[in-house]
């Protein structure tokens, strides 16, 4: 269905995300009819060469997404080029010409450093830009810790109110994320074993191949918790272990998902040692293909982390007990993401002593994200035969591509087309994230006191050897790919 007719801004429109990721997500939808032909994408450069640089760069970027020139040519024909300088406000008279007065809902997408979104909230508020029903979008980090988040959310909060801002984390927008709460609230098998009575312990990984890219200014900056385990990782765990809400609806979901992350265990002081691990890649290989260590990519000595593994509580009725792994970074063996849930072991074996097998594996359930989305059950299996008997662990396998025709959007998509529809369900309310930051500011302290060097790990591994320690040494192991 049509969104409502729209202007979109795009601050940072030249940047790897807009090009990347922002540009192809709203030419594919304009592909599929859903952006009202008289809606704009209004995108903001700093540099007069940009004005005319930037179509050509997007275009450039359609082409390599697959989609045909006739359609690279119709999306490039909603695009207003508009030349402003973010801190100057003097600049913004551009804007407010090219907006003119049209009705259309105004959502400005600040997919720049948080450093700038105090500035242009305020600078959009003097040119008086900012209508009744304007939006705003804050792409992560929203700030570095707890302090800077929650000066930005003050500070934007006095011009825009909760209602209309949207603080993305794109991890929410993925299909796979978006079916955590249909497989556990529409299907009465896996709800009813959903807690510490029947589940032994979780594991959420995001791994990656890629190294520093060209990122490394921000990058080195952040470290690998800010960039992925405050925002991603906390929120699949959030919606991993929230309660049910009475309704899927913004206000209920994110009630429900503040109330886990006001449950997780603080990790602080001497546990920082215990429950964490925090690694950074050297040289190794990634598909026989040899790559440089994190500080050879940087040029100089650093110790930012590129790898994090948390072992966390959440202290409530429900999951009293059971552990949540998290384990994240760059330069790792493959690229997957997905959360494992093993269960506990059936209570007795009857199997004991006839030697049909040497143990009865515990059921696993493995949500994968990406790649080959889907879901996987493991299960013990009679193999087949009138012999002895005889049992083995097999897997239910569940794809996406073949369960379903439809095309699995990437998740701006979805996301992008939520904010112009005005369904905050998918983003996060200013007390998700600042209670995020309560739980991983200690953390980050307390490395640097009690981890102020990374452990090292060759690139294309699993991470570092501690990273296994955390988890062995409760008598568990990693789920990793088969
Ligand atoms: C971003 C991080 O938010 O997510 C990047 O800043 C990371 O460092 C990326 O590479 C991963 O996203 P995805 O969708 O490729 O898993």
């Amino acid at each position: 269905n049509p969104v409502p007719p729209f202007d979109l801004v795009i601050f940072g429109a030249g940047g790897d995300l807009a090009l990347r990721k922002l540009f192809p997500a709203l030419a594919q939808r304009n592909q599929e009819g859903v952006l009202p032909e008289e809606s704009r994408v209004l995108a903001i450069v700093r540099k007069a060469e940009d004005v005319e640089g930037l179509p050509n760069q997007i275009a450039t970027r359609l082409k390599e997404e697959g989609l045909a020139p006739e359609q690279i040519a119709a999306f490039l024909r909603r695009l207003t080029m508009v030349l402003l300088d973010a801190l100057k406000p003097e600049t913004y008279a551009s804007l407010k010409k090219a907006l003119g007065k049209s009705e259309r809902v105004r959502s400005f997408y600040l997919s720049t450093p948080p450093d700038l979104f105090i500035p242009i909230c305020e600078n959009l508020a003097k040119a008086d830009i900012l209508t009744p029903t304007s939006r705003v979008i804050l792409e992560k980090p929203l700030g570095r810790d707890l302090a800077s988040a929650r000066e930005i959310n003050d500070a934007v909060g006095r011009i825009l109110p909760e209602s209309r801002t949207y603080r993305i984390d794109h991890y929410l927008g993925k299909e796979t994320v978006q079916n955590l709460l249909v497989l556990r609230f529409a299907n009465t098998l896996f709800e009813r074993s959903w807690s510490s009575r029947d589940i032994d312990n979780v594991q959420i990984t995001v791994a990656e191949t890629v190294g520093l890219e060209s990122r490394a200014g921000y990058y080195d900056k952040s470290g690998h918790m800010r960039d992925m385990v405050q925002n991603h990782l906390m929120q699949l765990l959030c919606l991993f272990a929230i309660e049910p809400p009475n309704m899927l609806e913004a206000g209920a979901v994110r009630d429900e998902k503040i109330k886990v992350l006001k449950a997780l265990r603080p990790i602080v002081g001497p546990d920082v040692q215990r429950y964490t691990v925090r690694g950074q890649y050297g040289p190794g290989q990634i598909d026989g293909q040899r790559v440089r260590g994190y500080t050879d990519e940087l040029g100089r000595a650093s110790n930012t982390e590129t790898f994090v593994a948390v072992r966390c509580e959440v202290d409530n009725w429900r999951w009293a007990g059971v552990p949540i792994y998290l384990r994240t970074g760059k330069r790792m063996a493959q690229r997957y993401s997905e959360i494992a849930v093993t269960f506990k072991p059936v209570p007795h074996s009857i199997f004991g002593g006839t030697s049909a097998c040497d143990r009865l594996d515990a059921n696993r359930l493995v949500i994968r994200l990406q790649p080959n989305d889907g879901l996987q059950l493991q299960l013990m299996m009679k193999v087949p035969g009138s012999g002895r008997l005889k049992i083995v662990p097999r897997q239910l396998d569940l794809r996406y591509e073949t369960a379903f025709n439809e095309r699995t959007p990437d998740a701006y998509e979805r996301l992008l087309t939520d904010v112009i529809r005005g369904d905050q369900t998918l983003f996060m309310h200013r007390d998700e994230v600042e209670q995020a930051w309560a739980w991983v500011d200690p953390i980050i302290s307390g490395w640097q006191e009690y981890a102020p060097h990374p452990q090292r790990y060759a690139a294309g591994t699993w991470g570092p050897s501690h990273a296994v320690g955390l988890i062995e040494r409760e008598g568990r192991s990693w789920a990793d790919p088969d």
